[in-house]
């Protein structure tokens, strides 16, 4: 017997293009809801730089507890660059309160080269098929906001914590026995990218991340240097399976990763503790294309399967993934160089809701 399941989301649909590529998202949901006997209700918070102007802060203290009571959370980009504290960095994130404030600490970002996208680099799709685990709550974003220094000098200090590293670590290798091996060799296997051979801190991860790797035998575990590793995604992604790292690396790393694979507009991601979880696109909130009919809604549609994955819907997530797999590869969407789409969210919104799994 198939008992209906409701789902409360939390949505933030952001600045920019989030609108768009929200709305564009929820109306796919919900064509995946009515296939799968689940519904949703939405729950719309403001939240980002429009938000900080209106308010004085991007995300109100009754809006987080929303954020809190919620099953799950839909985000969309948030940000303006000119919205900014007097210290120069932007005022209209919301990494601070919901990476920080909910300890969400695996930054969890599949890098797949989808059916239909012509990557920069020679490669079939499905030869490129890793995740990167990008620490969230420490690393050299635990420095933000305080940075210390004055007009001659400024630094801001890395901080790698043992129970932060541990855990990140075994979120890495948990997630590995999850997934397919590594398209080159079909190999489980986690790699730990960072900067050993010069930092004490980087070297501290390593030596957590091998300690852990010994409660995972099944798993295979190897280091790479975050040069060498910048330079092994170009020449050889399909040997990648999950990668585990610090914050600062893994923000980098994944927007090259997004460029393999034709670009961060591709991108989704989940944002997950042990008490919360989020969900949304890696990219920015383009202001310059809102309201143009261009923006792209996929790294948000991306995000919103990972979204139901972690609402236990596999199915539903699998749907949608193949729905935009084949809107892709049917020539159905079309991404252009710079991630837009002619056509903007809403044509793309139909065109995979057409093809649902
Ligand atoms: C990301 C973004 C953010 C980050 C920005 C908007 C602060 O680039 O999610 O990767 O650096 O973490
Ligand atoms: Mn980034």
């Amino acid at each position: 017997m198939r008992v209906d399941r409701h789902f409360d989301v939390a949505v933030i649909r952001g600045d920019g293009i989030g609108p768009e590529i929200v709305e564009a998202t929820l109306e796919v949901l919900d064509a995946v809801g009515s296939a799968n006997s689940l519904t949703f209700g939405y729950d719309e918070l403001a939240g980002g730089a429009a938000e900080y102007l209106r308010s004085g802060s991007p995300l109100t203290e009754e809006s987080l507890a929303a954020v809190r009571r919620a099953d799950a959370v839909l985000k969309g980009p948030v940000g303006l660059p000119e919205v900014r504290f007097p210290d120069g960095t932007e005022a209209g994130l919301l990494g601070g309160v919901l990476r920080g404030g909910l300890d969400t600490y695996a930054n969890v970002r599949p890098v797949l080269l989808l059916p239909g996208i012509e990557s920069r680099l020679r490669a079939e799709a499905g030869s490129i098929d890793y995740t990167i685990v990008r620490e969230n709550t420490e690393g050299l974003y635990a420095s933000r906001g305080l940075g210390v220094g004055n007009r001659w000098a400024m630094t801001d200090t890395l901080l790698a914590t043992r129970p932060g590293c541990e855990r990140v670590s075994r979120y890495a290798f948990e997630l590995a026995r999850r997934r397919p091996g590594a398209p080159e060799d079909g190999v489980r296997r986690v790699t730990c990218v960072d900067k050993a051979n010069v930092l004490r801190s980087l070297y501290f991860f390593r030596e957590i991340f091998l300690e852990i790797a010994e409660d995972f035998p099944d798993i295979e575990a190897e280091c790479l240097y975050v040069d060498a590793a910048a330079q092994a995604l170009v020449l050889g992604p399909e040997h990648f399976c999950v990668i585990v790292t610090e914050n600062l690396l893994g923000d980098i790393l994944s927007d090259l990763g997004g460029g393999t694979i034709g670009g961060i507009s591709l991108c989704g991601s989940g944002n997950i503790g042990d008490g919360a979880a989020y969900f949304e696109p890696i990219h920015g909130s383009a202001p310059t294309i809102a309201g143009k009919g261009l923006a792209n809604p996929i790294g948000q549609l991306l995000s919103a399967a990972l979204m139901l994955e972690h609402l236990g819907e596999g199915t539903a997530a699998q749907q949608l993934r193949g729905g935009v797999a084949r809107a892709l590869g049917e020539g159905a969407v079309r991404v252009a160089r710079d991630g837009s789409v002619p056509g903007g969210a809403a044509a793309v919104g139909r065109a995979v809701v057409a093809l649902l799994g």
